[in-house]
């Protein structure tokens, strides 16, 4: 049961997803319920007592709509139905109808940056007579340039799958914009005819039951003012796509807007924003209620630091404990009263959590999946689960290109060899960083494919499946499903887990993440031993914990500071 503050109640009309957890489905990998070997939407309705015995009040449902699936259903042909790869609409209602009758709202995928280039609305776009020609970014080739040539394009953006962000279309003689694929165009959200489209859409969805969107990378529909060159790096003449999306000057207005018109607010819907660059300072305007734009943003900081630069994901850099703990703080900080955060280390483009900042070897994976859990839900904020870090599932580790189905990851390999990198340096980064180290079908049991699917699976299951799956997590009180599991219910239950102000300790530690949360004449202190050494807690830095309950641990408590590699506490004080 999600519990309401008074003094919150007064304030806002709602807020019903500030104690709430959200768990993220990526509906190609969850379930597969006829054996194609892609999961679909009556798998995920067969798994509803999972997600109620693991107790989320919310499921993030990755996108469904029909898509010719160049991006995974990010490149949408018809907001209005469903892809018979997942299902129908009706198999869609019958999810959302099961996971109400069980108390757990349902927030859809909106992608509404872009298109599929098969989308009715690109098709007609595509006739420069067409009224629709303005609903896309279309532009002349560069003036002197032979259209179609390397150079030619409208300017010298790079696309963030590879390429320029621009594509010639012959027939017309002009080019269109894609930040992503060349099957993704972005549509053009200067256009009100546009935004009219999209709110009678989302207007559409909530109709018919849906209970919140999240928004994919939504603060790039406003482009900036002039869309011109960027300075070129050695040895590439395009230039990364971030450096010039992201902080559009019609943001919010478009947010306020779409809030009014679709009537987010007043209809108590969950927003959340993905939103790559965006800054704390946006974040706590867009997220201050009183702007009405969002609740929340997923902001990329934290999963950025292991990368050499920006738009440099591939080149990896060692992860450093200050500067991860240090940016979540900032985040607490920096939002503090006025906002709201979003929490998540996983999801469908980020490699494992807890092969990424923890240690998935036998010895310590489980207890570095809860460590990494305990730390990132004692924040203040919403929690995001992504399916399988509640078991703590790990990165595939695949040896072959071939193995790979994901766009980005496919694309990358092919452009670094082609720019002369070694083979073996390119499969380093992708093991560690493909997105499809996420996507790799869910584990349920230990029968063959991992229970997903009686078919041979889109993507191989990761073969540590015969250890870690939902069967043998459930049946096991120390494992990380039931820590997960606990860790849900302390937030349903504890207000300070939910409103409690952030204070980050020993920032400069490389082993421990600790911090406290106060409310009222409540403590919440969290340590963690984020290191697979053992460490010791200055007893200095930590308010007395004499009296102190101990609300979850990973191990057996010994009354010492002493931390076993990956051991974490939660203690309360009042
Ligand atoms: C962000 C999504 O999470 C990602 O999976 C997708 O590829 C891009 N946006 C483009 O839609």
């Amino acid at each position: 049961m999600i519990f309401q503050s008074s003094d919150e109640s007064q304030r806002r009309p709602s807020g019903w997803w500030k104690p709430a957890v959200v768990y993220q489905i990526y509906p190609r990998s969850f379930a597969d319920s006829n054996g194609d070997g892609t999961g679909d939407i009556p798998g995920i309705t067969s798994k509803l007592d999972y997600l109620t015995e693991l107790g989320v009040d919310v499921v993030w449902l990755s996108p469904v709509y029909s898509s010719p699936m160049d991006d995974n259903g990010y490149d949408i042909s018809d907001y209005h139905n469903v892809d018979p790869l997942f299902g129908t609409l009706g198999d869609l209602d019958d999810l959302i109808a099961g996971l109400h009758q069980r108390g757990i709202k349902l927030v859809m995928d909106l992608v509404v940056n872009h298109t599929s280039d098969e989308h009715p609305w690109f098709q007609e776009s595509r006739d420069p007579n067409s009224p629709k020609r303005d609903w896309y970014w279309w532009r002349p080739p560069r003036p002197g340039a032979e259209p179609g040539t390397p150079g030619a394009e409208p300017t010298n953006m790079a696309a963030a799958f590879g390429g320029p962000a621009w594509d010639y279309d012959e027939r017309s003689g002009e080019y269109y914009l894609h930040i992503f694929s060349r099957k993704q165009p972005d549509l053009n959200w200067e256009n009100r005819e546009v935004r009219r489209g999209i709110y009678d859409m989302m207007r559409w969805w909530v109709d018919r039951g849906v209970d919140g969107f999240r928004m994919d990378v939504i603060n790039l529909i406003s482009k900036p003012e002039k869309l011109e060159d960027g300075v070129p790096e050695p040895g590439n003449q395009y230039v990364p796509i971030f450096r010039f999306v992201g902080r559009g000057p019609r943001l919010h207005e478009f947010l306020r807007e779409m809030n009014r018109e679709v009537g987010l607010d007043a209809r108590n819907l969950l927003t959340v924003g993905e939103m790559p660059g965006v800054t704390i300072q946006m974040a706590r305007a867009i997220t201050d209620p009183a702007n009405a734009e969002l609740n929340m943003v997923f902001q990329f900081e934290h999963v950025d630091l292991d990368r050499m630069a920006e738009g440099h994901k591939w080149d990896l850099k060692p992860l450093e404990l200050p500067a991860l703990k240090k940016n979540l703080s900032d985040w607490q900080v920096g939002l503090g009263d006025v906002g709201w955060n979003s929490l998540y280390f996983d999801n469908h483009d980020q490699p494992r959590a807890v092969s990424r900042f923890g240690d998935d070897g036998p010895q310590h994976r489980v207890n570095s999946a809860k460590t990494l859990g305990t730390v990132l839900h004692m924040h203040k904020g919403t929690p995001y689960v992504y399916q399988g870090e509640e078991l703590g599932m790990t990165n595939t580790y695949f040896s072959a290109i071939e193995q790979y189905q994901d766009i980005e990851s496919v694309n990358y390999h092919a452009d670094a060899l082609s720019l002369g990198m070694e083979a073996d340096v390119v499969m380093r980064s992708l093991s560690a960083k493909s997105r499809d180290n996420a996507r790799t079908p869910m584990h349920w049991d230990d029968s063959s494919h991992a229970g997903f699917s009686e078919g041979i699976p889109w993507l191989p299951v990761n073969a540590n499946y015969l250890a870690i799956n939902a069967r043998a997590a459930m049946g096991d009180p120390d494992s990380v499903f039931h820590h997960f599991r606990k860790l849900i219910e302390l937030r349903h239950e504890y207000r300070v887990i939910v409103e409690g102000r952030f204070q980050l300790l020993l920032p400069d530690s490389e082993q421990i993440w600790a911090f406290t949360r106060s409310l009222d004449n409540s403590i919440l202190v969290v340590i963690a031993n984020c290191s697979s050494a053992p460490t010791v807690v200055p007893a200095e830095a930590l308010p007395d914990l004499g009296r102190a309950q101990l609300l979850l641990a990973t191990h057996a408590a010994t009354g010492t500071l002493q931390l076993q590699p990956w051991e974490s506490r939660i203690y309360l004080l009042r």
